[in-house]
């Protein structure tokens, strides 16, 4: 499906249906919904006055207008109390009538309004964004295994803006989301992928060719060379893997930003995770073809970073790797040697997450970052902690924890802070190496972070951990269809447009 835009006066516009919106407890609608209202002899106020719809919401009504407006069908979409109203109603709002008419037999063509552009005073390029994300988001579809496809249903939905001077604002706001929403697709398309598809070199391999579409920078380094580095910690959690692990590497370095101190985004990229040696209950064990989602997502924010081309120096890299046992594997109770030296005393395979971050942080180090950020689904405790609302933050610096939080809010991959006190430290103290992989159950979700804190040497950094966050069981809001999410990719993109 496409999305435009163009200027005029949605009322007067052809297409199989319009949509127009509506805030919570309005009994006479005004700005562009009123003057479809009046278009339609007032059948808008008659609905509301019926009691039938009140513009909760994500609710809408359908009308058929009779040859009062240009288009035979008027969608309303409710957008919930004025005083709640944010980018996030925007994109929620967009999402369910793209869904809403994305069933709806007769509608191929559409036209909708900026939800919030108007009346509710948002930025009109924001709500555009907001909008073009929520549409996208709202319609994917992970169908690549099944042979009798179930099409979308629409060709198009054009915004209509009626002001001139908007219209420059709302193009590149639709286009900017757009963007985002296709590399927020990729994520979820990387991590919907099964893991005898998707395995290191063929994440690796993706990603490489998103890279050379888009005008990116891209390395990959095999065992070999990793071997080379000495990212022993690393190639320790493969070992049991007849998979070879990949570090991939991918830079954005815009004309004039080449020499600048760049933002690095590091992504947990676990095939998948069988636990190793340390195994896993067999039972939800499918799940831990998600355990590459922050490899999915800074390969997405990658790519969108890249089409937009931020003015700004970007690095991603990404920790590929499967965790499986064999009689190669690593075992608890190895003692393995990183890049920085430092040794570390494997007490459960199952916590391998933190170990190919620990040499994917060291290695980064050569960069020299104004900051470093690291995505991982590295524990099911911050699930339990925070259910699939927020992802957890850990940071060791308060600005770049702050920048974080905010892009959060903006973006709606929302994120809250967890404690980095010295004292979780203690849990992962070794007898034998001076750091060890797992701390035990109380404190566990700190103590990770702290694990990572160790291989962190000299920039900012904060680690995010969204385990819960990649993959739903059920449809989270409109724009977030059941399956894998794409979390990440807004708020990395948001972040690196703010830092
Ligand atoms: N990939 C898992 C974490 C996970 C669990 C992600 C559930 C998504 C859903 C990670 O590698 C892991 O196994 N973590 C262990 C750590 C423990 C052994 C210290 C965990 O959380 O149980
Ligand atoms: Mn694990
Ligand atoms: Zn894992």
């Amino acid at each position: 499906m496409e999305i435009r835009v163009a200027q005029g006066n949605i009322a007067q516009f052809e297409s199989d249906c319009i949509v127009v919106n509506l805030f919570e407890g309005v009994s006479a609608p005004g700005g562009a919904t009123g003057a479809v209202d009046q278009a339609l002899g007032g059948a808008i106020s008659r609905l509301i006055a019926s009691g039938d719809f009140t513009g909760k919401a994500e609710s809408t009504a359908l009308l058929y207008s009779d040859g009062k407006t240009a288009a035979p069908r008027v969608l309303v979409v409710g957008l919930g109390k004025a005083e709640k109203f944010d980018l996030h109603a925007v994109r929620r709002a967009s999402a369910v009538a793209a869904k809403v008419l994305a069933k709806t037999g007769g509608v191929k063509n559409y036209a909708t309004i900026v939800h919030g552009a108007g009346i509710a005073g948002l930025d009109v390029s924001q709500s555009s964004q907001a909008l073009a994300e929520g549409t996208r988001m709202a319609l994917y579809q992970a169908t690549q295994y099944k042979r009798e496809q179930q099409p979308v249903g629409l060709d198009s939905c054009t915004v209509v803006e009626f002001s001139q001077e908007k219209l420059a604002d709302v193009t590149s706001g639709v286009k900017r989301g757009e963007v985002i929403a296709q590399a927020v697709c990729t994520a979820r398309d990387l991590v919907s992928e099964p893991p005898n598809v998707l395995f290191p070199v063929e994440l690796a391999t993706r990603a490489r060719q998103m890279a050379e579409e888009v005008g990116l920078k891209s390395t990959v380094l095999g065992e070999a060379a990793m071997r080379e580095l000495g990212m022993n910690i690393l190639l320790a959690v493969s070992k049991g893997s007849a998979n070879e692990a990949q570090f991939l590497i991918l830079e954005h370095a815009p004309a004039g930003h080449e020499e600048e101190q760049p933002l690095v985004l590091a992504g947990k990229g676990i095939t998948f995770d069988t636990g190793g040696i340390s195994l896993k209950a067999g039972a939800e064990m499918w799940r831990m073809k998600n355990d590459m989602g922050g490899a999915g997502a800074v390969i997405g924010a990658m790519e969108a970073i890249g089409r937009l081309n931020l003015p700004r120096r970007v690095i991603g890299v990404a920790a590929c790797v499967e965790n499986m046992p064999d009689g190669l594997a690593f075992r608890p109770a190895d003692i393995v040697t990183g890049m920085t030296g430092k040794t570390a005393e494997i007490i459960s395979t199952d916590a391998e997450g933190r170990l190919v971050l620990a040499d994917a942080l060291a290695y980064v180090a050569r960069f020299k970052p104004s900051a470093v950020v690291d995505l991982a689904t590295l524990t099911g405790a911050v699930g339990v902690a925070l259910g699939k609302i927020r992802g957890g933050l850990f940071a060791n610096d308060e600005n770049l924890q702050a920048a974080l939080m905010a892009a959060g809010e903006r973006s709606g991959d929302k994120l809250w802070p967890f404690p980095m006190d010295e004292e979780y430290v203690d849990s992962i103290k070794s007898d034998m190496a001076e750091v060890k992989n797992s701390g035990g159950r109380g404190g566990g979700v700190s103590s990770s972070a702290k694990f990572l804190e160790h291989f962190t040497e000299g920039y900012p950094w904060a680690h995010l951990d969204i385990a819960a966050m990649v993959w739903s069981d059920a449809e989270k809001g409109a724009e977030n269809p059941k399956g894998a999410t794409g979390y990440g990719v807004r708020l990395l993109v948001e972040l690196a447009g703010a830092i």
